[in-house]
């Protein structure tokens, strides 16, 4: 924290026409300055600055405020980092007291262990005649020093004890390195060893520039063993689930660009860069978090994901894609050819490809659309129920009313579903999947057969946790909407987006986080996982059905004459039919009689 007085002395002594004139080029007009906006592209300067007042506003973007939130909103300064940018430059000195103050002196010492280790590596790489392998292969994947100086790249010798002994001159402490996970303790006794050997050092930075982690890649084809990778671990001053690597770069590109790039790794950031496109962060082997949507909304709110397209990729963009719209952001996806990554395309075709595949992004909701009509899901009434399930959680997911808006009018045009009916339905969804109020069941779904004990939507949930390897299967013939009990719909859900989840985001409703937490820790063990997933399914579809069939029922006796209640009276056949088919004979003909009377 920064004390009220000192704040006040730097608002009054900071010339704000030089603090923004180091960014923005202004151009005296009248008792006003005048430049092109650096927050919206123009043509005709709009931006103004107003020393008698010591304030800007800026009549394309709408911004406006004090010195202060120019550079918080122009270089994503926090506030106290703006003051002290401020203060020195009008010869005021900031310093901070009380809390902020202590926990900024308890980090210097990880600071300075990993700026010295970025040096430290960085010299390897570019100085030292042993890094001669390294540069070379920098060289063949077309990344030049200019380019790996920019983002200070280094090398780490294939050496067990080279960074140790550099450390320990320069009198760092080795706890400390043992923390940031840059030295590791020895298995059979003897001093802590290098943890990067023989890989390339791609420094992790936080927005303002400091050095948090190091990311190692192995030098040439993965060998045997050791992952392609290696990441600092978590630290006291590296939380991965908050870091974008190349942010720091990337966030006046991203401003002047009106959009981010977000790639899988280093290596798209780097060789994007090198091809000079330059709006590009990736996340660090882990999903998108809540943090990183946060983090990027401070600079845009257009997202485009270029992940791989393979169905892993595609997953981890439908769920950065949910958590991006959940920010409130814009997501689109960008396709590449089957076996590319940013990093081919640009090594191949030069920044043009890259820039011709990233001008045909699809809205996020639109691919997923695009998806489901290659496979087919709209041929069919039942698969367009299914198609449906896969799309509202990205409707779910939108922050932005407006887009909501856009998205339940796309998704009612293409499943036939009305967008009220669908808005009703996600508002649903969002509680307890329970009875509407005033009415009561039509009936209860029938109790049907046990498995272990368990009711059959527990127990298609234990099989999905415990046998990872049925979840598509089970994807295939049911959804989120077949299951009556809204916790389980959650779950099912999540484990449908991610068939590898271990936990559910802390945002999930309470009771589904606690009870995937149940299921993950159940002793149960199945016998014949094929038996019971089929029993399970089919039990679970019978049930969907029957609701269904007792809503449009109800829907039917609301409805007024005509061509509605004859739609409804055919949907009610098909599904009676439907039914039927997973019947034993002797049942399908009584309901076949049944259903052939006027539906009641
Ligand atoms: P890829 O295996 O696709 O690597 O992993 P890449 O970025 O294309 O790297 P090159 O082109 O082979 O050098 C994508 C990203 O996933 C993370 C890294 O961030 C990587 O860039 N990753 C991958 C890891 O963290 N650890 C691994 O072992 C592999
Ligand atoms: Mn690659």
């Amino acid at each position: 924290m920064i004390p009220d007085d000192v704040v006040e002395e730097v608002r009054a002594r900071a010339d704000i026409v030089g603090v923004i004139g180091e960014f923005v080029q202004l151009k005296k007009a009248g008792r006003e300055f005048r430049g092109l906006s650096p927050f919206k592209k123009e043509n005709t300067p709009s931006f103004y600055v107003i020393p008698a007042k010591a304030f800007f506003h800026d009549f394309s973007s709408g911004e406006s405020g004090d010195v202060f939130s120019f550079l918080m909103k122009h270089q994503g300064m926090s506030f106290v980092d703006a003051v002290k940018f401020v203060g020195a430059r009008s010869g005021v000195d900031v310093r901070e007291v009380g809390k902020g103050k202590r926990r900024d002196d308890a980090w210097r010492p990880y600071y300075e262990a990993t700026a010295h280790a970025g040096a430290f590596f960085a010299e390897r790489l570019w100085e030292w005649e042993g890094g001669g392998g390294a540069r070379e292969y920098l060289e063949g994947r077309g990344i030049d020093r200019e380019v790996g100086e920019r983002f200070g790249l280094g090398y780490a010798p294939d050496e067990w004890g080279a960074f140790r002994e550099a450390a320990s001159v320069h009198g760092l402490d080795e706890g400390t390195l043992l923390e940031l996970g840059l030295l590791k303790k020895s298995e059979k006794g003897g001093g802590p060893y290098d943890a990067f050997r023989n890989r390339i050092i791609f420094p992790i930075e936080s927005v303002s520039g400091r050095v948090l982690a190091f990311g190692g890649r192995v030098l040439g084809p993965t060998g045997k063993g050791a992952p392609k990778y290696l990441n600092s671990p978590e630290n006291p001053i590296f939380h991965k689930g908050e870091v974008l690597y190349g942010l720091g770069w990337a966030r006046n590109h991203v401003r002047r660009a009106e959009s981010v790039l977000v790639v899988e790794g280093f290596m798209d950031v780097v060789s994007l860069a090198a091809v000079d496109i330059r709006n590009v962060v990736a996340p660090l082997g882990t999903a998108l978090t809540q943090s990183h949507a946060r983090l990027l909304k401070r600079y845009t709110n257009q997202v485009r994901l270029l992940f791989d397209s393979d169905p892993a990729g595609l997953r981890a963009t439908f769920r950065a894609a949910d958590t991006l719209l959940g920010e409130g952001l814009h997501a689109a996806v960008v396709t590449l050819p089957d076996g590319e990554d940013p990093d081919s395309v640009a090594r191949s075709g030069g920044g043009e490809a890259v820039r011709g595949f990233v001008a045909q992004a699809v809205d996020v909701l639109d691919r997923k659309i695009a998806i489901l009509e290659e496979h087919d899901y709209f041929g069919s009434i039942e698969k367009t129920r299914r198609a449906l399930d896969r799309l509202l959680p990205t409707l779910r997911a939108v922050k932005d009313r407006g887009l909501r808006d856009i998205y339940l009018t796309r998704v009612a045009e293409r499943t036939g579903v009305r967008a009220e009916t669908l808005d009703a339905e996600l508002r649903q969804s969002a509680t307890t999947r329970a009875v509407p109020e005033g009415r009561t069941p039509l009936r209860r779904s029938r109790p049907g057969p046990r498995f272990h004990g368990l009711g059959p939507e527990r127990a298609l949930l234990l099989l999905m946790v415990k046998h990872r390897e049925c979840i598509d299967k089970v994807s295939e013939s049911i959804g989120p909407s077949d299951l009556e009990d809204g916790v389980k719909r959650v779950i099912f859900e999540a484990l449908v987006t991610d068939p590898e989840l271990a936990r559910l985001p802390a945002d999930t409703m309470p009771e589904a986080v606690q009870f995937f937490e149940d299921l993950m820790a159940d002793p149960e063990t199945m016998a014949s996982p094929e038996q019971v997933l089929t029993d399970t399914v089919s039990a679970i579809e019978t049930n969907g059905d029957n609701r269904r069939r007792d809503s449009l029922r109800e829907e039917f006796r609301r409805a007024p004459e005509g061509p509605e209640q004859r739609r409804l009276v055919r949907e009610l056949e098909r599904l009676t039919k439907k039914t039927a088919g997973r019947l034993p004979d002797w049942r399908r003909s009584a309901t076949h009689h049944r259903e052939g009377e006027a539906p009641k």
